[in-house]
């Protein structure tokens, strides 16, 4: 059995929807599963198995985790993340699960420049020394992401960032989704260490000028110190302030590291991963 983590999330979702696909059935864990059954669709539903699970009662885990071969493994970024995470790998381990898939991040190092990256190391690290097979996927920015953007797009026409004329690595959830499945379902692939990327990177003023080109109308980048996005995003766009230092990491780390596009996603899947063009299109309403 395949145990999805997140599933009500960005990849654990996009993980879930592509395992069904292939007809594999699938564990799906959430500490909701009644909003999670109500959000998916009729051919996934069907070859999906729910069990309520919460990473902070250790009782949970093991109760989801009984007869779990693969365990697909992503949480929420937030203050207790690694705690949760090195919890539901404990608990893995208890119920002899033979292989993890860990959704980590870009410079996930020991003296990352980003805090939670930090953390993921320390994930990972613990993971490779557990004894299940240990997968670690490092996706870059999430398209989906972006879509925090279209108020500001569709209010005032306007971008705000830090990065300057840096680019980002864009990749689809939905392509870690169809990696993760193809990794869980193909023994060769297991025990990897994976970047994901989009087919190209884009800077925000590239980004912008593309937007503006679907909408018809100009939309502006305003490009803003690192502490003036980290005070806009608190004070403007409502985040957390531990969420608005982590957005702004993440910038500062696109201005000090290039991000360049990496092939893996198409080596392994034998196809070019989705863009930045067709997500903008297919949302396009949103930015309005
Ligand atoms: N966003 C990006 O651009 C980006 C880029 C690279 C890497 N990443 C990494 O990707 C990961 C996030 O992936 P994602 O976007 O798929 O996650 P997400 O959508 O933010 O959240 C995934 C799930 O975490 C679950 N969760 C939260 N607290 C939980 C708890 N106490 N017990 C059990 N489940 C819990 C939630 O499920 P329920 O509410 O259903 O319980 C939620 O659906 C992070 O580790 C992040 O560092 C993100």
């Amino acid at each position: 059995m395949i145990v999805v983590m997140g599933a009500a999330g960005a990849t654990g979702g996009a993980t879930l929807r592509s395992l069904t696909a292939l007809g594999v059935p699938v564990r799906a864990l959430s500490r909701e599963p009644a909003r999670l059954a109500a959000a998916l669709d009729a051919p996934t539903l069907a070859r999906t198995e729910l069990r309520p699970a919460d990473a902070a009662d250790p009782r949970s885990l093991r109760e989801a985790l009984t007869g779990a071969q693969q365990l697909f493994l992503t949480m929420a970024n937030g203050p207790q993340q690694v705690r949760y995470e090195l919890d539901v790998l404990e608990a893995a381990v208890d119920c002899g699960v033979r292989h993890v898939v860990k959704v980590s991040a870009p410079a996930a190092e020991p003296d990352s420049p980003v805090a939670v990256s930090r953390g993921h190391h320390l994930v990972e690290e613990r993971l490779r020394g557990l004894g299940p097979t240990a997968t670690v996927l490092r996706p870059y920015a999430f398209l989906q992401k972006l879509l925090l953007l279209a108020p500001g797009v569709s209010a005032a026409g306007v971008v705000h960032g830090a990065m300057g004329a840096a680019r980002c690595n864009y990749v689809d959830a939905r392509d870690i989704g169809d990696f993760a499945a193809a990794v869980l379902t193909r023994p060769e692939l297991a025990g990897g260490t994976y970047p994901l990327t989009g087919p190209r990177a884009y800077s925000y003023p590239e980004l912008t000028y593309l937007l503006g080109g679907l909408l018809g109308r100009p939309v502006r980048y305003l490009d803003l110190a690192p502490a003036e996005l980290r005070a806009h995003l608190v004070h403007r766009a409502g985040l957390p302030d531990w969420l608005a230092a982590h957005v702004v990491e993440i910038q500062q780390l696109a201005v000090a590291r290039a991000e360049t596009p990496d092939d893996t996603f198409q080596r392994v899947t034998g196809r070019t991963p989705r863009t930045l063009e067709a997500f903008l299109t297919e949302n396009l309403p949103l930015f309005r």
